[in-house]
């Protein structure tokens, strides 16, 4: 049992330190109990703790956005916030429906994944995600999703310099996807560039790989990202 936590370390009901070497789950990187953030966090439950978001909007919310935009690549100038990845995937995957939907394609509803990908809890992210016991337990809730391979292999990975040049024709699988379904009925393709959550699996050349839009701008709207 874990009884309270500073910096790096949690410590035990039997006062045993215990080194968090991953970061809580990957969610505590600025270490345990910082004060800046607690007092942080003090100070805005004792100003507002909570308003409701429909209709109304908070001016901490739009700097943070504002912030965010200057750390996204290109011209990403939109943030949508969640409270946790699980819904943030489930959300983006909407967001690509509702887009093609606006355009006038709504025949845009296929997903892609990837296999041993992880992409949280929601029935989204487990559909598109590629991990075996979850989607043996729980079947595929969300019609229309294929997934593209993993991009482990021991044989070809093993002892790269950084990042290993082999994968590249990986990608290649999504336009074979393309070809079985055809380009108007996928909505969007997901995938971790570092997969972590069954094994970290290096990106390897797969996402050096020209983008799609670039190779056939044809099948695109200008706006496509
Ligand atoms: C790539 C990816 N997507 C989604 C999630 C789910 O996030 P959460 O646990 O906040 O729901 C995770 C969590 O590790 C993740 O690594």
């Amino acid at each position: 049992m874990f009884v309270s936590a500073k910096g790096m370390y949690y410590t035990t009901d039997e006062g045993q330190e215990v080194l968090d070497g991953v970061s809580g789950m990957w969610c505590v990187n600025a270490g345990h109990g910082r004060e800046p953030i607690t007092e942080a966090i003090r100070a805005q439950a004792g100003q507002m703790d909570y308003a409701t978001a429909f209709q109304m909007g908070h001016p901490l919310a739009f700097e943070l956005a504002t912030r965010l935009t200057t750390l996204l690549p290109g011209d990403l100038d939109h943030v949508f916030f969640a409270n946790s990845g699980s819904e943030a995937v489930d959300t983006a995957l909407k967001i690509a429906l509702a887009y093609h939907r606006a355009r006038g394609e709504g025949t845009r509803t296929r997903f892609i994944g990837r296999e041993r990908g992880y992409h949280g809890v929601g029935f989204g992210g487990t559909a598109v995600g590629g991990i075996v016991n979850n989607r043996k337990q729980f079947g595929n809730m969300l019609g229309g999703v294929d997934h593209l391979p993993h991009t482990h292999n021991l044989e070809k990975n093993a002892f790269s310099r950084g990042q290993p040049t082999w994968g590249a024709e990986l990608a290649d699988d999504l336009e074979k996807l393309v070809a079985l379904h055809d380009a108007s009925t996928i909505a969007a393709v997901i995938v971790e560039p570092m997969a972590g959550s069954t094994g970290v699996l290096s990106p390897t050349g797969w996402l050096s790989r020209p983008a799609a839009r670039d190779l056939h701008p044809a099948r695109y709207p200008a706006d496509f990202r």
